[in-house]
């Protein structure tokens, strides 16, 4: 307990009125100050595993990421400043609302409760003004608002319940997707989880399957939701918030983090692999099908993210055919030939040059896996697979496959060590992950046929 915290002065947060003997209200008062309430370690004490879980997820490495700073370095100098505040609305909202950057230049001279996307942002937001780009509106009455209706009080803060909060209500979709969504300066929609959602089964009303972001991205367990006088079990909510992002530089939890990020890939998406005889020898036929995440796949930092198939089919050993085959260092986009299989977005310059700098595209092309939008299958839209026909040469007796994914790829770290505003020592940092059940093999022990 850090006692500290609590010997400051408490200040009256215009919440909670409380009658006096005479009729006139009086303020109930809290012991965190404004100023507390912002800073995530104040709440340590009491929700320390919602600390802890918070504390290595991309939320908290926002505005440290080295490659967010390089980026929005480069952001600045190449727009002379014109839109300073692009980046750092999203990757560090608090400074920016407090006025505590213009920029987001001087991040490291900030205190913690200015820096990343924290427990105060989200939880004090109340209301939703648009779809993208970061429309919330934070209250300024203190309470921390989430999904408990009935919460023990506490003498830390005002507490209250929120349909925007609540993963059981769809409503809640709104406060992830205002940020998960981007249409960069030149009006291109570069970052599309929520538009994608939205166009999904599990925002449809009609075909009762909805769901939101946080029913697959907080999972839920019986636990006290504070260490405090009064509290009994609930539902409480995983605070990891994992995707396929993990921290390059050390940071903490990161062990734990990595780990959620590979379990939830290896069950991702559904694979098939067909060998069978074909006209040049023998066809491979692979479909990946994207049955279960709640948008299309990859989703999120598309100018930056690749996810590819590798296929391998060799005979008596040696290799008659190969897709897909990327050295440890080496990026996708520099090495894909046309056959190959790649889930990612190509984005352009107004004058149709690729780019993957968030502030010059004005256009894109889009590979993902797109996102179920019904479960009928008489619609033509029900298909949220790709199937890819291999034509290999001759007989083979082995055939390899597996998908990868790189939550950033080479050629975007490559430019920006080479512009100077990165440590080239962050190559070696740069992650591959391999969806376990991606992973098949067929040998002609088991006959023409399929493997899943
Ligand atoms: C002195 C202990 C204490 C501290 C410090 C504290 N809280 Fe709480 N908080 C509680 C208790 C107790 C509850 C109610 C839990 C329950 O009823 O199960 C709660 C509930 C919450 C809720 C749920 C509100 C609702 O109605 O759904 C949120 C969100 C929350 N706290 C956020 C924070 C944040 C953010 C901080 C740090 C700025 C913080 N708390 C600091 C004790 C504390
Ligand atoms: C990205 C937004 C976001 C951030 C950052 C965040 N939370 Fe939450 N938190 C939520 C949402 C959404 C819920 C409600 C989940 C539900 O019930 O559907 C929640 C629920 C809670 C609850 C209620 C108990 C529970 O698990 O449902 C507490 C307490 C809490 N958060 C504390 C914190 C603290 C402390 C931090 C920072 C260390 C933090 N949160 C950071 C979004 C966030
Ligand atoms: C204030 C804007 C903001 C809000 C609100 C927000 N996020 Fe995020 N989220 C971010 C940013 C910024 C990152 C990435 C930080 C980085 O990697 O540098 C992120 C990262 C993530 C990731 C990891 C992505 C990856 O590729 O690994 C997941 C998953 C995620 N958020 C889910 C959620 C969910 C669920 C909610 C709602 C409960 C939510 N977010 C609300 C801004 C936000
Ligand atoms: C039906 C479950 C489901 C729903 C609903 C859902 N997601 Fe996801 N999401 C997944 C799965 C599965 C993945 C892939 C595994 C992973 O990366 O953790 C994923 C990945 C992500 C990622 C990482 C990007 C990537 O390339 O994989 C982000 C960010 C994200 N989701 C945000 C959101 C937001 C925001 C919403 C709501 C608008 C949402 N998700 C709704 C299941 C869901
Ligand atoms: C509307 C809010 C928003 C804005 C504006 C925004 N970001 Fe992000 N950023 C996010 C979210 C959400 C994620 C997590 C998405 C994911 O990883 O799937 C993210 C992830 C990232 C990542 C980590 C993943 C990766 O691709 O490396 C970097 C770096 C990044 N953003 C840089 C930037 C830069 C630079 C800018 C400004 C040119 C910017 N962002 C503007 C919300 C935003």
């Amino acid at each position: 307990m850090k006692r500290a915290l609590f010997i400051a002065v408490p200040i009256a947060i215009a919440a909670g009125w409380l009658s006096s003997c005479s009729g006139q209200p009086i303020a109930k008062t809290y012991d965190l100050t404004r100023e507390q309430l912002q800073n995530p370690e104040s709440c340590k004490s009491c929700h320390e595993n919602h600390y802890n879980e918070w504390s290595g997820s991309m939320h908290a490495y926002a505005s440290d990421d080295p490659i967010f700073r390089a980026l929005n370095k480069k952001m600045l100098r190449d727009t002379s400043g014109a839109n300073p505040t692009f980046c750092v609305q999203c990757h560090a909202p608090v400074a920016v609302r407090e006025g505590a950057t213009k920029d987001g230049n001087n991040l490291d001279q900030l205190p913690v409760s200015m820096r990343g996307v924290t427990c105060y942002f989200c939880h004090s937001v109340d209301a939703v003004l648009g779809t993208h780009n970061n429309p919330l509106q934070l209250a300024s009455d203190g309470k921390m608002r989430a999904a408990i209706s009935d919460p023990t009080e506490n003498k830390a803060h005002p507490s209250a319940y929120s349909t925007l909060h609540d993963r059981d209500d769809v409503e809640s979709a709104k406060l992830c997707g205002a940020c998960h969504d981007i249409v960069s300066p030149l009006g291109a929609h570069v970052e599309r989880t929520y538009s994608e959602w939205q166009s999904s089964l599990f925002a449809n009303p009609q075909l009762g399957k909805q769901l939101a972001c946080g029913k697959c991205h907080t999972e839920g367990r019986s636990d006290v939701a504070a260490n405090a006088p009064g509290v009994g079990l609930r539902t409480v909510h995983d605070h990891k918030m994992a995707g396929v992002d993990v921290a390059l530089t050390p940071f903490a939890q990161s062990t734990e983090q990595h780990a959620a990020v590979q379990v939830n890939l290896n069950t991702t998406i559904t694979t098939k692999m067909c060998v069978r005889p074909g006209r040049l020898g023998t066809n491979v036929e692979i479909t990946i099908d994207n049955g279960f995440v709640g948008h299309g796949w990859p989703s999120g930092a598309m100018p930056d993210r690749r996810a590819w198939l590798e296929v391998d089919a060799s005979l008596l050993g040696a290799t008659t055919f190969s897709s897909g085959k990327v050295a440890a260092a080496q990026s996708v986009k520099d090495v894909q030939t046309s056959d190959w299989l790649v889930l990612g977005d190509s984005d352009y310059t107004t004058d149709k040059k690729l780019t993957h700098r968030l502030w010059e595209i004005a256009s894109y092309d889009s590979s993902q896996l797109s996102v179920p939008v019904t479960s009928d299958p008489q619609d033509p839209r029900f298909y949220h697979s790709i199937t890819k026909v291999y034509e290999v040469v001759g007989d083979v007796d082995k055939v390899t496959m597996a998908v990868h994914i790189r939550p950033v790829d080479f050629d975007v770290v490559d430019e920006l060590i080479a512009s100077g505003d990165l440590g080239a020592a962050i190559r070696d940092k740069i992650q591959t992950f391999t969806l376990q059940n991606t992973v098949l093999e067929w040998t002609s022990s088991k006959g023409f046929g399929c493997v899943k």
